[in-house]
């Protein structure tokens, strides 16, 4: 199938801003949109800068706007967003994020909002001699987050961020969060939820559901946002402080 692929390019070095660029190609309809992408960079223009590693959904390199929505670019078939000949597939930065150049955005904010929530295991006291011992419904409980892979999909669709919180630490912080806020073998809950705790933290999410809608692994990140929001109320209700 013939394809036209519009790329919004920008170079920081000539540009003053971004522009669509058109580039017609043959594909497969089983071909990925990176493959798309890979073709135009070898064959075409191979100063385009797009971003991948695993190319299998696995690395969270290669999010961007497909067709207006956020997708990873290497699972994404050509059959699901381009319907017959001459079909045109728009292909966008994230949003929310300082542009770079072509599809390369700045995820500074988004990766230092992860870091500020310590994702990391706090363990209560020393560890065990040999392994921790859980049970598969204490592993059930933080299950869903762990599949995160940091493609920033779910930043990107946010309204509040894109809105009226641009401080908002985003969902994928709070998600990475209580990854270890449900797992019983970490004690960090006052400390994290300190940083959670705050008009820029849980609380700044509305529910509008884009990052769950969005998000390539399929997490219920709202979901776990709600769920922080509870745990936040309960320890502080339990006469804890939060630090
Ligand atoms: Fe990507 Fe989903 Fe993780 Fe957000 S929660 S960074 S959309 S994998
Ligand atoms: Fe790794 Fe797409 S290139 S997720």
């Amino acid at each position: 199938m013939k394809v036209t692929i519009r790329v919004m390019r920008f170079n920081p070095e000539v540009d003053s801003s971004p522009h669509a660029e058109d580039y017609t190609i043959d594909v497969e309809p089983h071909d990925r949109v990176l493959d798309a992408l890979l073709l135009i960079k070898g064959t075409i223009d191979p100063s385009l800068a797009v971003r991948r590693s695993c190319a299998h959904g696995v690395c969270g390199s290669d999010a961007m706007l497909i067709n207006g929505v956020e997708r990873l670019a290497c699972k994404t078939l050509m059959n699901q967003v381009a319907s017959g000949d001459d079909a045109v597939v728009r292909v966008e930065p994230l949003r929310s994020m300082p542009l770079q150049r072509d599809l390369y955005v700045d995820q500074t904010t988004f990766l230092e909002n992860y870091r500020s929530v310590k994702p990391y295991l706090h363990p209560a006291a020393a560890p065990p001699e040999k392994e921790y011992l859980q049970s598969p419904g204490q592993r059930a409980k933080f299950d869903d987050p762990t599949k995160c892979i940091l493609c920033a999909s779910c930043y990107s669709a946010c309204p509040v961020i894109a809105g009226k919180n641009p401080g908002f630490i985003g969902p994928a912080a709070v998600a990475n969060a209580a990854r270890f806020i449900f797992d019983d073998r970490d004690k960090g809950v006052g400390e994290r939820l300190g940083t959670l705790d705050t008009p820029d933290g849980v609380w700044a999410c509305e529910n509008h559901f884009d990052c769950t809608r969005v998000c390539p692994r399929g997490i219920k990140v709202t979901k776990a946002i709600n769920q922080t929001k509870r745990a936040i109320t309960s320890f502080k209700e339990a006469g804890h402080q939060t630090v």
